[in-house]
Parts: C-alpha cells; sequence; structure tokens
C-alpha cells in the first residue's frame, strides 16, 4: 500500500553507510488478549505451523508464547498470565497488536551500541542466553509508541526458535498457503511526527528513504494519508511510515491511532510466489479481504499492461495489480484480524517491482472508506 512516485524518488544520501548490518526480520511478536486461540487461527486461517512455546512448564511464569513458522516467516503470539506486567498494560491500551519487531543480525552487542550512541533509546540491554543447543545475544530499542525493535543474534545457536523455548510439536499441523516472507511492515505515527521517525531511521538506523508520497498522491475525496518508505542498506529490511493527512472526514490513519491509542504497526505484508494460490487458500480457510469495486478490473490491463496472471481469477479473488519502471506486483489486504480497527496484514507477489502499490491506493482507500463508514468512524 505503499508506493513510487518518479517525482518522489529520493536520492541515497550521501551519508548512508551501514553502520548497522541486517541479515532481516527475525520474527513479529503480537501481544494478544488469547494467544492459545491467536495460534489455532494463525495455524488453520493462514497455515503456519508450530515450532516452539515458552510458558509454565518451561519455567516462564508471567507469560505464554507460541512460535509459528511459515516458510522463512515467524511470528510470535505471547499472552500474560497475571495483569501487572508489560504484556497486560500494552494489551489494556492498544488491544492486540505488534510489540516486537525483530532483526536478524551477526552481532547484538554492536547493533544497541551504534544505534544507542545515535540517539536511540534502550529497551534491552544486551543480554547472552544459553541452553542445550547454544547461545544467542539479544538486544533492543524503542522505536515508534510502544513498538521495539530487538537485535538477535542467533549465529551459536541451533535450536528450535530461543533459548528458554521449547520445540512444540502438536499433531495439528495444518499445510501452508505458501506465504514465505516479511516484504515489509508499515507503522502508523501520529500527526506531524513522521518526519521524526524518517530521521530516526535514517540517523539512529542508517536507513535510506526509498520513497515518498503526500496527500496528493494518495488521497479520496474524504481519506489522507502520507508515507515514507524507509529501507536498510541490502534492501532486505523495509519500513514505511505512515503519518495522517487532512481530508474532508476522518483519515483511515487517525482512525488507527484512535482504536491503537497512539502510533503502532499497521500492517506486515507477507511475500508469496503464488499469490493466486495463496489468496485462493486464505479465503477458503476464512481469511477475510479488503474488496474493490469491480469496475477496478475493467480499466485494470489499460494502467498497467500486459501481466502473466488470467485476469478472472485476480478479478473473483480481489487481488490488485500495480507497475512501475522495474515491472508489476500484485496485492491483496486483510481486513484488520482482531476487533479494533488496527492491525492488518499484506499479501503481496513481485514481478520485479519494488514499489508498493501507488496506483491501487484510490482504490483501496475507497474500499477501506467503506468499512470504515460501516463503524461509524468516517
Ligand atoms: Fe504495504
Amino acid at each position: 500500500m505503499h508506493t513510487t512516485t518518479d517525482a518522489a524518488v529520493s536520492a541515497v544520501p550521501a551519508n548512508a553507510q551501514d553502520f548497522l548490518p541486517l541479515n532481516g526480520t527475525d520474527y513479529v511478536e503480537f501481544y494478544v488478549g488469547n494467544a492459545k486461540q491467536a495460534a489455532h487461527y494463525y495455524k488453520t486461517a493462514f497455515g503456519f505451523q508450530s515450532l516452539a512455546y515458552a510458558g509454565p512448564e518451561t519455567g516462564v511464569k508471567d507469560r505464554a508464547s507460541y512460535v509459528l513458522v511459515q516458510n522463512k516467516l515467524r511470528f510470535v503470539l505471547t499472552t500474560p498470565l497475571n495483569p501487572d506486567n508489560d504484556i497486560a498494560r500494552h494489551i489494556l491500551e492498544h488491544g492486540d497488536g505488534v510489540k516486537v519487531l525483530a532483526l536478524w543480525v551477526d552481532d547484538a552487542r554492536a547493533a544497541f551500541e551504534e544505534t544507542v550512541k545515535r540517539g536511540a533509546k534502550p529497551y534491552l540491554e544486551p543480554v547472552t542466553e544459553e541452553d542445550e543447543f547454544g547461545s544467542i545475544v539479544r538486544s533492543g530499542i524503542h522505536i515508534y509508541g510502544d513498538t521495539v525493535h530487538l537485535f538477535i543474534e542467533r549465529k551459536n545457536y541451533n535450536g528450535p526458535f530461543l533459548p528458554g523455548y521449547k520445540a512444540w510439536n502438536p499433531a495439528y499441523q495444518p499445510t501452508d498457503t505458501g506465504l514465505q516472507y516479511v516484504d515489509h511492515c508499515v507503522g502508523n505515527v501520529g500527526w506531524n511526527e513522521m518526519n521524526t521517525w524518517v530521521d530516526f531511521y535514517e540517523q539512529v538506523m542508517g536507513f535510506r528513504n526509498l520513497l515518498s508520497f503526500d496527500d496528493k498522491d494518495i488521497s479520496t475525496e474524504y481519506s489522507a494519508l502520507m508515507s515514507k518508505v524507509m529501507s536498510n542498506g541490502n534492501g532486505r529490511v523495509k519500513f514505511p511510515i505512515n503519518e495522517p493527512a487532512e481530508g474532508k472526514k476522518k483519515s483511515q490513519i487517525e482512525e488507527y491511532l484512535d482504536f491503537y491509542r497512539g502510533a503502532g504497526v499497521q500492517h506486515v505484508a507477507i511475500a508469496t510466489n503464488n499469490i493466486i494460490q495463496t489468496v485462493t487458500d486464505l479465503q477458503n480457510r476464512g481469511v477475510e479481504f479488503l474488496k474493490v469495486p469491480e469496475s477496478y478490473y475493467a480499466t485494470l490491463l489499460d494502467r498497467v499492461g500486459q501481466i502473466d496472471e488470467d485476469l478472472l481469477p485476480l478479478k473473483q479473488l480481489g487481488i490488485l495489480v500495480d507497475r512501475d519502471d522495474e515491472g508489476y506486483l500484485l496485492q491483496i489486504f486483510t481486513k484488520p484480524v482482531q476487533d479494533r480497527p488496527t492491525v492488518f496484514f499484506e499479501i503481496i507477489q513481485r514481478k520485479g517491482a519494488k514499489s508498493f502499490g501507488k496506483g491501487n491506493f484510490k482504490a483501496l482507500f475507497e474500499s477501506i472508506e467503506r468499512e470504515q463508514a460501516l463503524r461509524g468512524n468516517l
């Protein structure tokens, strides 16, 4: 849902340097009200498999965490076991949401030192943890809202997930749906805060601003937002940042901020190699997606040119297509996956395009606004 416009592509800052080498996303951790049931939902609906577990049975007293895996994608679902801890407070305030965007690094101490030296607020001092499978080093810093980045160094570890977790091998392991890895994670921040976080990712994390677009690019009659896409040096980690913009009615970003009660992760975009198959599977398993009007498809090929896929299944499933200078992409957005209109997922298949689907913004926003109106928040 974030994309390019030729005029808005920023130059790479001359001082961009990779003092924070990242191998990719290590995992995404959600704080949820009922991790046992959430795990079942992600397994059944999204095709994740059980990987590891931590909780009272493994010596952890204040929480239960279920680790799910699908290809290179790892989700951790954590719930508090008493009301007097940060997890419980997080859920009371934000509802179910993303707490941790964990990044896979070769040196978690250096990652902490380099980012804190540049102004990051520490969340977790570097700590070494061990079990019979080896040792890991973890550290962490605060980002927008109550969200954090953890740096995970696992080169000396070959256990199922992290020390403290036990392998979790239930009989029930649904087949996967072809979800591969995290393509990008989008944060919503408050009014006038986007550039603060753009500066943070540039100066503290060594990222660069790939693309920008403002409310002239992305507005419908009602709702508007501004967005900038931040990418790390090797391009494996991309964090678009959204801020609301003034429109005739309430921006969808503002609706998120009201219900999440502040900044947080808006969506996690997950890559697939076959979006038609993946979305067919997901819909058959009950995942709900935003739908665009049929008229979107009447002029689609005029807008994006020749594509490999047949138009009919794209239209039946509601998959969107956009093209940039390097190729095209196919994408679709789920409805929010909890009762507050906050976190959702994007499923994306890239065929050369490195952008984020700007051409679909208008159609999408109109779809989001139809849902927003149904909730009485427009
Ligand atoms: Fe996106």
